[in-house]
């Protein structure tokens, strides 16, 4: 299992590039199964979640070629309209190919996903909306089933609690639906969107993405990209946790080809932190920040709001910030995990429920830690930038699912931090 092993206490300078969005690449990649045509995707990141989604795709029988970060994938047949297990262990994003099988072939058999490290993440907003889409789906021996041999036909359909993949599912079965589906507190993530873009490239109709209502017009099939391919957009995520790393270490970068309007929420609360962020053109953001910083507090949201995914970095900050902050994570229920390897590096933090007191500033200490989940490990990576002394962060297969060579972007920028295979 691969280690980093990082040397803290330089401050970060210089440029950074942004990869393309793992979180919007999942679902571009499902929809490839919603056409026969050629489908091609471009600034695919080459992370683990993306490899593993497009084994999901080969293993329906899906043609899938690579090179860098273009993806370019025909799924002529579908032979095996289903997700196993064994790849949905690994990635509860394998929902995402629900929608897209059973509004295509009209069945599908998908693994239910089980728990993960930050919650127990379960599938039935997935399920419910698409059986008001006339799917008729059933449980049976760890997996869902779903079956509408007649075709799907739109709905209305409301979610209680707003979901992004749930959203991106939904959106995927309606494009292939007879009849108009409105789709209700619908997720305005920019990934949404994103996955709105390229669909509509390939012949959907479908209006309000980006808003709580999303409007589409069924069609009885779709196009691929057809000589053009569909851009990804900028990893926010990525960006986000590169701003902050900027700040911990006090240093001074510039984070580039990414999407500052998608970051407002993370960017107030540094500016508010007290540390400088500026757009020196629309596609970059520059991080500097003063030796003192103050504590905020923040209420994970969906977007708009501040991202969950931010969370976990934003709380390795605040241990260097003067005074409490309260961190609230109302997104997921065991999104904390990171907090007692924190205070194994000589954080301050105490956790009552959904709530986090993270008393500061602490100068952290190198120590050897474990890394739980994807934006725990990254929060762990930049105390370890931030800390004096060597850190040593085992279980780096977590970080590998959503971050684009990172210890290389991030050693560009003059951090002292190597891999140990
Ligand atoms: N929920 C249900 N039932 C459902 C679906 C969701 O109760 O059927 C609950 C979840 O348990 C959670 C809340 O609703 O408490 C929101 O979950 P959501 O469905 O929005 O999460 P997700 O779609 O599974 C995506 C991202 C996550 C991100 C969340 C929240 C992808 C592939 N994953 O997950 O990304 O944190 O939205 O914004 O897009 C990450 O990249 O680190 C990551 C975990």
């Amino acid at each position: 299992m691969d280690r980093f092993l990082i040397h803290g206490g330089t401050p970060l300078e210089g440029a950074i590039l942004v990869s393309g969005s793992k979180n919007s690449a999942l679902p571009a990649i499902a929809a490839c199964l919603l056409t026969g045509e050629t489908v091609t995707l471009d600034r695919v990141p080459q992370v683990r979640d993306i490899r593993t989604m497009l084994d999901l795709i080969r293993h329906t029988g899906a043609e899938v070629s690579q090179e860098e970060g273009r993806v370019t994938i025909q799924a002529r047949e579908i032979a095996h309209p289903e997700a196993p297990y064994d790849l949905v262990k690994t990635m509860r994003a394998s929902s995402l190919v629900l929608g897209p099988l059973v509004a295509r072939c009209g069945v599908a058999r998908v693994s239910l996903p089980g728990g993960c490290a930050i919650g127990a993440r379960p599938i039935n907003l997935h399920v419910s909306a698409l059986e008001h889409l006339g799917a008729e789906l059933r449980q049976e021996h760890g997996y869902i089933e779903a079956r509408a041999p007649g075709g799907l036909r739109g709905a209305e359909i409301h979610f209680d609690r707003i979901t992004v993949t749930g959203t991106e599912d939904v959106l995927m079965a309606a494009v292939l639906a007879n009849g108009e589906t409105v789709i209700d507190n619908a997720a305005r993530e920019p990934e949404v969107v994103d996955l709105a873009r390229l669909l509509v490239a390939m012949g959907a109709s479908i209006d309000g993405a980006g808003s709580s209502t999303i409007r589409v017009r069924g069609a009885a099939k779709l196009s691929g990209t057809r000589g053009a391919a569909h851009s990804i957009i900028a990893d926010r995520i990525e960006t986000g946790t590169f701003l902050i790393a900027g700040a911990l270490t006090r240093g001074d970068l510039l984070i580039t080809d990414c999407d500052p309007g998608h970051l407002r929420a993370l960017i107030a609360k540094l500016h508010q932190a007290g540390a400088e962020v500026t757009e020196p053109s629309p596609d970059s953001l520059r991080v500097r920040a003063p030796r003192k910083l103050s504590s905020v507090d923040i209420t994970t949201e969906e977007h708009p709001g501040f991202a969950t995914e931010l969370q976990a970095q934003f709380m390795a900050l605040m241990t260097a910030a003067e005074g409490i902050s309260f961190i609230t994570e109302t997104i997921f229920e065991n999104r904390f995990m990171h907090a007692q390897e924190l205070a194994r590096m000589g954080a301050n933090i105490r956790i009552e429920g959904r709530q986090a007191l993270v008393a500061g500033p602490t100068p952290l200490s190198g120590a050897q830690v474990i890394a739980s989940d994807l934006r725990a490990s990254a929060s762990l990576v930049l105390a370890g930038l931030a800390a004096h002394g060597e850190t040593v962060i085992d279980r780096v297969y977590h970080i590998d699912r959503g971050y684009e060579k990172i210890e290389a972007k991030l050693a560009g920028a003059g951090a002292r931090i190597r891999r140990l295979s």
